[in-house]
């Protein structure tokens, strides 16, 4: 008798299932009314009293065991559930990743980064919402200064002037007000001028400004960082300097990059001349190093300011600047494949 007991707890605490049937079964066998237990409990009586204790034991064993195997086996099957509920089929396969795609601005901008990182040149900001010192004062643009009927600017506030920045030289000004030389920065933004909207001219556009400033900066080191860029961005290694002029720099040159004749549409880009103008720059104007506390006895420097649009109209061949803020994804998808 007490034999038989004590295999049964053997065959319980071996017992496996993986149906909540199967542990219903095995409930009933055991503990049902008319389970083993029940019949175990029952011969009881027939027991000689000196096994009884014995027995009686392990007949609780046998109870609590077949109790305890019915509580973990349900708890597990419950969890397993759980789980296939919340992954569902781990092995079906997955559902496709509709990928985005950067915005061509975004990614010309962070090539221009890239470039200039590699030669050690820091990233900058400065506000949209530009007073008129930062955006022109400082910038050797007094009041009545011809060249800010140029820049067709949208004014927030009069008296003082609180308007949406022109250009992004004001960080220029922001960057050298707040740290010393050593300076090499460049400021990409958004920038902002009340200009009748074309193919060509847009109210609200980028640019990228370039700072260097140190003891002994010459123009030839412009030119050579020039260089530089044109051949990492473009592949493009022949440019001209034109002279021109800009308030803040003195002297100011335009950069012309040799583009090429090779195709039609190198021809209508160039006006047949091969020749493409890309940005403006020159050497900081010592008036705008005093502006912004940097003696001009001991420091020199330049800088450059660039348009990104027309950078990545060049390099994707883009006819419309309007295209890249109508946000018609069929124009947008086009660059999924770049990063
Ligand atoms: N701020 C000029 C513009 O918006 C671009 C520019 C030209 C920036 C010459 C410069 C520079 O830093 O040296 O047209």
């Amino acid at each position: 008798m007490l034999d038989k007991v004590k295999e049964l707890i053997g065959e319980v605490n071996e017992f496996q299932a993986t149906t909540p049937e199967a542990v219903e079964d095995f409930r009933i066998k055991y503990l049902g009314k008319k389970g083993l237990l029940n019949d175990l409990f029952a011969e009881f009586k027939n027991v000689e009293p000196a096994l009884r204790k014995e027995f009686g034991q392990a007949l609780n064993t046998l109870k609590n065991a077949a109790q305890d195997k019915v509580n973990t086996l349900k708890d597990n099957l419950e969890s397993a559930d759980e789980q296939k509920g919340f992954y569902g089929d781990l092995t079906r396969p997955s559902e496709p990743i509709e990928l985005g795609s950067r915005h061509p601005i975004s990614i010309v901008k962070n090539q221009i980064i890239d470039v200039f990182s590699r030669i050690g040149f820091t990233v900058s900001e400065g506000p949209e919402i530009e007073d008129d010192w930062h955006n022109f004062t400082a910038l050797n643009l007094p009041e009545y200064h011809p060249a800010r009927d140029m820049q067709d600017t949208f004014f927030i506030e009069k008296d003082p002037d609180i308007l949406l920045r022109t250009h992004t030289s004001s960080v220029q000004v922001r960057y050298m007000e707040n740290n010393e030389p050593p300076i090499r920065t460049i400021s990409p933004g958004r920038v902002f001028r009340n200009e009748d909207i074309s193919a060509r001219a847009h109210c609200i556009f980028h640019q990228v400004e370039g700072l260097y400033i140190d003891t002994d900066v010459s123009f030839a080191d412009l030119k050579q960082t020039l260089l530089y860029f044109t051949k990492e961005m473009f592949g493009k290694s022949k440019i001209r300097l034109r002279p021109s002029y800009f308030p803040f720099t003195e002297p100011s040159a335009e950069v012309d990059i040799y583009w090429g004749l090779e195709t039609e549409t190198d021809y209508k880009i160039t006006k047949g001349t091969g020749w493409l103008e890309i940005m403006g720059c020159g050497m900081v104007d010592p008036n705008v190093l005093k502006n912004a506390n940097i003696d001009p006895t001991k420091y020199s420097g330049y800088a450059f300011g660039m348009g990104i649009e027309r950078i990545a109209m060049l390099l994707y061949q883009i006819p419309d600047i309007r295209m890249f803020y109508e946000n018609d994804v069929r124009f947008l998808e086009q660059f999924k494949t770049v990063l």
